[in-house]
């Protein structure tokens, strides 16, 4: 574990866990919600997921702790939770980081406050603009033309950033991008501060790096003053369950408090909240261990893959030639187009045909998400699948060339004042010049193409178009080709344009 133990001996413990399961155990009669009544209810998931699961889905305001105000088992397991992390002080989220940067922006953004952030954000920090009314200064990543993906923001473009937006009140970094690249987050964390900044960071994918020291480094080892890691994404919590970490001076926790209780439900998940107990514990004493392990597999899987007819794993050494400052050895990023087929069809087959469910695809490549609790067997899975892709393929068809989607995106109006102007649905043609009223991205991986406020190009109307014909999921209003759009017509601030 990198950085200082300070409650090390306690680390054997899971206080909330604990205490739940023995609530489980206690043949409780329950006259509080939920109304399963800790499975004595007749459902045919309870005969596959077992009763078990439904008696530590219990509420019980008596005998456990509450999420919105922590006194006891909760309380303890955070500080815990910190401690791991290295944080001051950590807080538990039932919805994911999606909750947590929203949280996090609306508790140190205040309307018309400045904030700067990559363009290639999760859309829950663009809708953290809209419901907190920040003004955001959008600085574009870097493109990784040999793999058709936006990725990481250099420190030089932070830095002129700050230096051009002197009264922005906080700065916000990816720590990894979804593709595992990471930028200097110490420097530009130490400019920000000296320039009076608050940095806000997303460890949606990062939550593991505190654990290794051959994985990039933490927000919180980096002094960042507030960030979320997606536990149930690399640390093998369940799915939703996310923390947010906050160090030093700069937030303020009560208001830090209010804003996550504005946003979560009040009838929070113990599985959820046991399931982040007991994953810090297991991450405490076996992360370590367990990284250096899948690593090690993911370089032996991809001397294997790279001796593929027209596969390609990409290594670190890629990502560092292209102005990346570290990497995040736990991802694998396979590269399919010299098979002359799109990522998104690689995507398809591998799980149409094989059973295997890559975590995201791009139109050169996919993606595979390693995490400890990745198995030899499951890389020896997917190295038959490209094998079978290749053998079906290489040859067979033309290389693809590469696809650039530059985002250049032009915003005319804040994302919140677009969300709240008169709108209506037109037709992708007719969308062209448009201001655009919602945000539309392919998800995985959650990225919006397009977010309210910004001119709909012909480039973006193109993009939309071949994700669709890529079968991509693509998340927006309306079903069909259709995009909302700020109705002018009705619109009465429409000659305020250039200045909200
Ligand atoms: C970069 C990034 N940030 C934030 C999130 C949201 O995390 P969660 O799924 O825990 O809500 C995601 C989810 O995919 C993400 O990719």
């Amino acid at each position: 574990l990198k950085g200082v133990k300070t409650l090390k001996n306690k680390h054997e413990e899971t206080p909330f866990y604990t205490k739940l399961l023995s609530y489980a155990k206690s043949n409780v009669t329950s006259h509080d919600v939920p109304g399963h009544k800790l499975g004595k209810i007749e459902n045919e998931m309870l005969e596959y997921a077992g009763i078990n699961m439904f008696k530590l889905d219990a509420n019980a305001p008596r005998g456990l702790d509450n999420l919105s105000k922590p006194e006891t088992v909760i309380k303890k397991s955070a500080e815990l939770m910190a401690d791991a992390f290295g944080a001051d002080k950590a807080y538990f989220l039932t919805g994911g980081t999606t909750a947590g940067i929203i949280a996090s922006i609306m508790s140190v953004c205040g309307a018309n406050e400045k904030i700067i952030m990559p363009r290639n954000v999760h859309k829950s920090a663009i809708n953290a603009l809209i419901l907190s009314g920040a003004i955001p200064i959008f600085i574009n990543p870097k493109i990784d033309v040999e793999l058709g993906i936006a990725n990481h923001i250099s420190k030089e473009k932070y830095i002129d950033a700050i230096d051009n937006n002197m009264d922005a009140k906080a700065i916000f970094i990816i720590n990894p991008t979804y593709f595992g690249v990471t930028t200097q987050i110490d420097e530009i964390i130490n400019y920000a501060h000296e320039k009076n900044k608050i940095v806000i960071c997303d460890e949606a994918h990062g939550s593991h790096f505190r654990f290794s020291r051959k994985l990039p480094k933490s927000a919180m080892s980096a002094n960042a003053d507030i960030t979320s890691c997606s536990l149930h994404k690399t640390l093998g919590s369940l799915t939703q369950s996310s923390i947010i970490l906050i160090k030093g001076k700069r937030i303020d926790p009560i208001r830090l408090r209010s804003t996550i209780n504005m946003l979560q439900s009040t009838s929070p998940s113990s599985l959820l909240l046991a399931s982040l107990d007991v994953c810090r514990k297991e991450a405490y004493f076996n992360a370590n261990k367990k990284i250096t392990n899948v690593i090690n597999m993911k370089k032996d899987a991809i001397n294997i893959i790279n001796k593929i007819a027209g596969i390609k794993a990409i290594e670190k050494e890629h990502f560092i030639a292209n102005g990346a400052f570290d990497y995040d050895e736990t991802k694998l990023i396979i590269k399919v187009s010299e098979l002359g087929i799109t990522g998104f069809k690689a995507y398809a087959e591998l799980f149409d045909n094989y059973n295997i469910q890559m975590e995201l695809a791009e139109t050169n490549i996919i993606l595979a998400v390693l995490s400890i609790a990745t198995t030899w067997e499951d890389l020896e899975k997917l190295i038959f699948g490209l094998k079978k892709l290749s053998e079906k393929y290489y040859g067979i068809n033309k290389p693809l060339k590469s696809r650039i989607f530059n985002l250049n995106p032009i915003s005319k109006i804040r994302s919140r004042v677009a969300y709240h102007a008169p709108f209506k649905y037109v037709k992708f043609k007719d969308a062209k010049n448009q201001i655009a009223s919602e945000m539309i991205m392919i998800y995985p991986p959650g990225i919006p193409i397009v977010i309210p406020g910004e001119l709909i190009t012909d480039e973006i109307i193109k993009n939309l178009r071949i994700y669709r014909r890529f079968g991509s999921i693509v998340l927006s209003d309306k079903s069909g080709e259709y995009i909302k759009i700020i109705d002018m017509d009705k619109w009465e601030r429409k000659d305020e344009i250039n200045e909200i």
